[in-house]
């Protein structure tokens, strides 16, 4: 089977049909139609300016327009077997509606400048709802950490347990790598502040429309400065791929512990059933898939990232049809972040604490830094005093005790002041108000935290 083009002038023979769903991209550019269509009709109104396009023809157009955008809106547009791609089937629409002036809406511009003004038009707003759902899971962080306000818990290296901290001092750990996500997010846009309309195929525009002027209207700040790089420039789309990466992965993480926390032997958290799924088989399962996938699609989408670096490598000057992968990996990123964003909120939002677990994995030999940093106050060198509560550490482990049974006469060995401060010392919620520095886990400094998160919450920069 053949297929017949808009371009097909200098063609003697048909598009092999096989060749032709190689090339088209309708299946995945669909959706940047409106996009396509607000900006043909700035175009539009610049080649009427210089006087390509009578005011006849010129109001044909806008009418044709705001009809295809009416069919894009409310879903009746009828897609062809043979449409390419969606600027093409916006073209051959026109067409259909208003005849003859529709084939002087492409004068001067390319599908090359084209494509990449509709997609930096997308972006903004693809850019907007992420940031909005980051927000929302950054708000339902601070949530937690003001619900959970008053719980201890073990905080871990090497997933270790290493000193008490409180759980919403950990709750805010995972707010900041999203408040640095929608920064990033940020600077991609304002990166792609630059409107490639009217750089025609490569070399710029021949016609004196005004791109500033156009730029204006489009709401970009500028014209890009050179056609070529124009063309060719896919930095929004790479950017936006890291920067879903990135996130995917501070997603992935937060999930893993969460995964953990919820397991009977962790017990700190209980997921909520909305959110979890059962076994076929085992009953008294329930089964932190949505987690589980979480931490999958952050692998999925860095293969979109690594995939669509690898497309860019090595293509030559200008615009090369490899490029059209941009949108496949940039939509499927998108379409993963505006799941998994909600879907996260919505478990943040939902679970249960259990706070006597969550303090139960706090045992002695996690204060023994307290024992040492208390020595460091009666004068001992920081270095001396670690070796000497390592000793008693392991004293305490060959007998099978824990530091609270330490005899008085023990612990006096190593003090004289020290048998009578030791239960204090032991004391996990001690230890935690003791740190109480800018940043740190005691009660205070996280209410800082919560007020300053709060603060972070609505600034993007
Ligand atoms: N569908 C194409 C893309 O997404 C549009 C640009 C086509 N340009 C061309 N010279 N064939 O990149």
């Amino acid at each position: 089977m053949t297929v017949t083009k808009l371009w097909g002038g200098r063609f003697s023979s048909q598009t092999d049909s096989l060749a032709a769903q190689l090339n088209a991209s309708i299946a995945f550019d669909w959706r940047l139609a409106s996009y396509d269509i607000h900006a043909s009709s700035a175009w539009a109104e610049e080649l009427a300016e210089i006087g390509i396009l009578t005011a006849e023809e010129h109001e044909k157009i806008q009418i044709g327009l705001e009809q295809i955008m009416v069919e894009v809106e409310k879903g009746t547009f009828r897609l062809q077997s043979d449409d390419e791609d969606v600027h093409t089937a916006i073209e051959r629409r026109l067409f259909e509606l208003i005849g003859d002036p529709a084939g002087k809406l492409h004068t001067g511009r390319s599908r090359n400048d084209q494509v990449m003004t509709d997609f930096l038009l997308w972006l903004r707003d693809a850019a907007d709802e992420v940031d909005a759902s980051i927000q929302n899971l950054q708000a339902a962080l601070i949530y937690r950490a003001e619900a959970d306000l008053g719980v201890i818990v073990s905080g871990y290296t090497h997933l270790q347990r290493a000193q008490p901290i409180l759980l919403s001092h950990w709750w805010l750990s995972h707010f900041h790598p999203l408040y640095r996500d929608r920064q990033h997010l940020a600077f991609i846009l304002e990166q792609a502040n630059q409107m490639p309309l009217g750089s025609s195929a490569l070399a710029g525009c021949p016609y004196p429309i005004n791109r500033f002027r156009l730029a204006q209207k489009l709401g970009f700040a500028a014209p890009s400065p050179n056609s070529l790089d124009a063309v060719s420039n896919r930095d929004a789309a790479a950017s936006f791929l890291f920067f879903a990466s990135l996130l995917t992965i501070h997603l992935s993480r937060l999930a893993e512990s969460l995964i953990l926390y919820s397991t009977s032997e962790f017990g700190f958290i209980e997921l909520p059933d909305a959110y979890t799924t059962g076994s076929s088989i085992m009953p008294q399962k329930k089964n932190p898939d949505m987690l589980e996938l979480t931490r999958a699609k952050a692998g999925s989408t860095i293969g979109l990232l690594t995939g669509f670096l690898g497309v860019l490598k090595n293509l030559p000057s200008a615009y090369d049809k490899d490029l059209q992968e941009d949108k496949p990996a940039v939509f499927s990123a998108f379409d993963i972040l505006t799941v998994l964003l909600p879907v996260m909120t919505g478990i943040l939002q939902n679970l249960k604490v259990h706070s006597q677990r969550a303090a139960a994995s706090i045992d002695a030999t996690m204060l023994a830094t307290e024992i040492a940093d208390f020595l460091v106050l009666q004068g001992l060198p920081f270095r001396k005093a670690h070796r000497l509560v390592g000793e008693l550490v392991r004293e305490c482990l060959d007998q099978g005790i824990s530091l609270v049974q330490v005899s008085s006469s023990r612990l006096a060995e190593i003090h004289p002041q020290l048998p009578g401060t030791i239960s204090a010392l032991l004391d996990p919620r001690n230890a935690i108000e003791r740190r109480s520095q800018f940043g740190g886990t005691s009660t205070d400094s996280v209410k800082i935290q919560i007020q300053q998160a709060r603060e972070f919450l609505v600034r993007r920069t």
